[in-house]
């Protein structure tokens, strides 16, 4: 073989060792690229498993977020009261017909006496009217049993005037009854329900404290943890501010007004408070002698010319209030 001859068979040799390199290199890119591949075609359906199936994690998240509802609309009626009357030794709701809007919070203003707990009462069914409709959600309560009034005060929840907690109970497990009574049996659910909700009413870490050691205020927001428990679409407060001092009262009306939009609620809150009135409500209702006296913005409400509301912002009695429920009781 002459020199020349080698030369060539090394070459030829050579540009063969580097073809199988190129051809090693590419298919190691090959198989990374398939790996790759591969590795996002899981990650993708993990997601769709963990967003599709719901398993534990899944279900957990839900018990700890706010409920997702539907946006307030501007005139869907959420409960509408017609004609309704209610009378005990004397007529005490008079042909009261009212629409309450979903997603707003309606503020109820009166005088001692003129009716504003019994309203409530009507509307969760815990008072039957004497004439008149009350239709929530289109269905007429005032014809349901009392099992079925038991599902409308899970969509209705009541705070009441005087709290109704048992004072037996810690405040953890004050919050988790209503949770066990509709069949909560998971206690880490449980748990992790009542975290939530001592968050979301400002009470992080009182779980364990005796609900007697709570200040009235306290006592007020474990008793509105309570009533959002289970999700309610709605919610009626009962002097949610009564009892407490001025700065106190700002608070509490300040953390109804915050859950009222978080959790996307309806309410009604039926106070004396003006100034309770002026952070919570979106409209305002004023009852008298069985009456409406006032349906309005708050910014309608005051800028009325009518002497018995310009009384009742000044804190003054109105001297008419006597002749007017005597007319009506007579
Ligand atoms: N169960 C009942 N039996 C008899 N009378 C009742 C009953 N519930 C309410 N009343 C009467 O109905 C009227 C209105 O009571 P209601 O409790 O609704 O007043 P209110 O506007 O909530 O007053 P306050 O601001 O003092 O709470 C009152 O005269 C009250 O005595
Ligand atoms: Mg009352």
């Amino acid at each position: 073989m002459t020199d020349a001859c080698r030369v060539g068979v090394c070459r030829l040799a050579a540009s063969h060792q580097s073809t199988i390199g190129n051809r090693q290199s590419q298919s190691v890119l090959f198989k990374f690229v398939v790996f790759g591949i591969f590795i996002i075609y899981l990650l993708l359906v993990a997601i769709v498993l963990l967003r599709y199936l719901k398993p534990a994690r899944w279900i957990k998240a839900k018990v700890i977020e706010p409920p997702q509802r539907r946006p307030a609309t501007e005139k869907e009626v959420l409960i509408d009261v017609v004609d309704v009357d209610k009378s005990f030794d004397h007529p005490v709701i008079v042909g009261l017909n009212l629409q309450i809007y979903r997603g707003e919070t309606l503020g109820v203003l009166g005088r001692s006496g003129t009716g504003k707990s019994v309203l409530l009462k009507l509307l969760v069914g815990l008072l039957r009217p004497d004439r008149g409709r009350i239709l929530l959600e289109g269905k007429d309560i005032t014809r349901m049993t009392e099992a079925e009034l038991l599902e409308v005060r899970k969509e209705v929840s009541y705070v009441f005037q005087g709290g109704a907690i048992f004072d037996f109970l810690n405040v953890g497990e004050n919050i988790a009854y209503p949770l066990r009574e509709q069949g909560w049996t998971d206690e880490e659910q449980i748990r992790q329900r009542v975290e939530y909700l001592l968050d979301a009413v400002e009470l992080e870490g009182w779980g364990s404290a005796a609900y007697t050691e709570l200040s009235v205020g306290a006592k007020k927001q474990v008793a509105i943890a309570r009533a959002i428990a289970n999700n309610p679409e709605a919610i009626l407060y009962d002097e949610p501010t009564t009892g407490v001092d001025p700065i106190i009262g700002k608070s509490l009306s300040r953390l109804i007004r915050k859950l009222n939009k978080r959790e996307h609620l309806t309410s009604i809150v039926v106070t004396h408070d003006l100034r309770c009135i002026d952070i919570v409500a979106d409209r305002i209702l004023m009852l008298k002698s069985g009456l409406i006296r006032f349906q309005g913005t708050k910014e309608e409400f005051h800028a009325s010319e009518d002497p018995f509301i310009q009384a009742f912002i000044a804190g003054k009695r109105y001297e008419e209030e006597e002749p007017e429920a005597e007319r009506l009781a007579g």
